[in-house]
């Protein structure tokens, strides 16, 4: 049995503009490293982070909560984990930080444990770190983080994962260096929408789903509309409007929010358009003057690896 393992684990892009919740894909492009050792008594130990001074105490940890949900379904069993985490997506980013630590402990503890657990269990114990994070449970960074591409979570209570087919989309993405925390962001949502509103929503995640199933570019990027979640948000980014009239201007399928934010990422067809996309994106920060980092990166097929 191997005693020790490293993984990367993928940032993610949730809510894909129209599916709240429901949506998300996995990048490319940052990982968080996670460093496990399997240890022969029950106990999670967790190494301190230097840089963001994440909690050790695993009750308060995201990584440690979704670890305790894995060991509370093998009660008999001596085992626990002692982890480093690496940090390479900001907690705060909107680009799924919480999950890639939640996703990435229990995808090493499964490897730990000889793949006794399915991806659906894991996708149920690592929510566990995203209800210490925002206070719900929703799977829409957890699963793709876990299987890589595009995943769509048709139901948490029961859980009905999806896995669509990842096209060949290439993502820009900028994090604007204000923290937006999850919970808050979630706060300010109206609880009742209209049904007018409604009608619009579904018709744009269907049909989402049918241009990702169909590659159908045009369709992608038609269907890239929020109007439920991003009138609200939205007063929380900077230059918004402007950042997503530039980056559809510079030739974007579409965009929107990534997560709860701030981050914003664009789809583009090529790698070409994605770089114009990142030069709107800089310009627009540069000049209201907040400190941004850029990504330009493609939807990751992989989810948690054992290698980069
Ligand atoms: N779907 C969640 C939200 C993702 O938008 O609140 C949080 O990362």
């Amino acid at each position: 049995m191997n005693q020790s393992i490293k993984v990367w684990a993928p940032g993610t892009v949730a809510n894909m503009v129209c599916g709240f919740d429901v949506l998300g894909f996995a990048l490319a492009d940052p990982a968080d490293e996670i460093e496990m050792e399997l240890l022969q008594e029950r106990r999670i130990e967790i190494a301190p982070d230097p840089v963001y001074q994440l909690p050790t105490d695993p009750d308060k940890n995201v990584a440690g909560a979704a670890l305790q949900a894995l060991l509370d379904a093998i009660p008999d069993e001596q085992v626990g984990f002692r982890l480093r985490i690496t940090k390479h997506i900001k907690p705060g980013s909107g680009i799924g930080s919480s999950a890639a630590s939640s996703a990435g402990a229990v995808v090493a503890a499964n490897h730990l444990l000889q793949q006794r657990f399915s991806p659906d269990e894991l996708v149920q114990f690592a929510m566990h770190g995203e209800k210490l994070a925002s206070g719900v449970k929703h799977a829409d960074n957890i699963a793709p983080c876990i299987h890589g591409g595009i995943t769509l979570i048709r139901s948490i209570f029961p859980l009905d994962v999806v896995r669509l087919p990842a096209p060949d989309l290439h993502v820009s993405l900028v994090h604007p260096q204000i923290e937006v925390r999850t919970a808050d962001a979630r706060a300010i949502l109206k609880q009742h929408v209209l049904l007018k509103d409604a009608i619009k929503q579904w018709g744009n995640i269907a049909g989402l789903v049918a241009g990702i199933v169909q590659n159908d570019h045009a369709l992608i990027g038609r269907s890239l509309h929020d109007h439920l979640i991003e009138p609200v948000r939205s007063i929380l980014i900077p230059g918004y409007e402007e950042l997503k009239q530039r980056c559809l201007a510079a030739g974007a399928l579409g965009g929107g929010i990534s997560g709860s934010g701030p981050s914003v990422f664009m789809l583009s067809a090529s790698a070409a358009i994605a770089e114009a996309v990142a030069h709107e994106m800089r310009s627009v920060f540069s000049r209201i003057g907040i400190e941004h980092a850029v990504y330009v990166t493609h939807i990751s097929p992989a989810g948690v690896r054992t290698s980069i």
